[in-house]
């Protein structure tokens, strides 16, 4: 039987306690998720290979609810910000919710339909994912970007179709500012 407890969450550094798993995200593991492949590389060799972003979680099989946090490094490679894999949920119906809590970024999201729409992630703000709609989280901030995630427990990660194709818009870096472009590779 499950009991309930209450789990701490540090907003600035993403610390779930208790936490029950984590993984990391080095740069080398997102090869062929930019669009400057050679900056990638410069980047892994000058930086010894960086964690992008760390994901912690609170999952309790046996429930249908799970919780964690993603802590996002600042960076970019060439002019584009650093950015999670980006996914659908296998499970078709399951949605999901960002809250931001340090740092700024921006959630990218492409529906199955092929709409984009940003959402800015800012401390505070709830981002609300809808089933059917890919998700990618993008630190445009010089910080670390923290937020908490709540999910269905089994929703699945698909992440096969935008790692194969990408996503329609990019986030990237012009004359210092924060743009949203179209994606010159989408679909190559
Ligand atoms: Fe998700």
């Amino acid at each position: 039987m499950l009991f309930p407890e209450g789990v701490a969450i540090d907003g600035r550094t993403g610390a779930v306690k208790p936490e029950t798993g984590r993984y990391a995200k080095r740069l080398s593991e997102l090869r062929g998720l930019f669009q400057d492949g050679d900056a990638l590389e410069r980047v892994v060799a000058e930086k010894s290979d960086p964690i992008v972003y760390e994901v912690v979680d609170y999952r309790k099989k046996e429930s249908d609810l799970c919780f964690g946090t993603t802590i996002m490094s600042p960076g970019r490679v060439g002019n584009e910000y650093y950015m999670t894999r980006g996914h659908f949920h296998l499970r078709r119906e399951c949605g999901e919710a960002y809250y931001t809590q340090s740092g700024e970024g921006v959630l990218l999201l492409e529906s199955r339909t092929g709409e984009s729409r940003v959402v800015e992630m800012l401390p505070g703000v709830c981002a609300f994912i809808p089933p059917e709609w890919a998700h990618r989280s993008i630190n445009t901030g010089a910080d670390k970007l923290v937020f908490v995630w709540f999910c269905a427990t089994d929703a699945g990660h698909d992440y096969g179709e935008i790692l194969k194709r990408g996503m329609r818009k990019i986030i990237i870096e012009q004359d210092g500012r924060r743009v949203v472009a179209d994606n010159p590779n989408f679909g190559r």
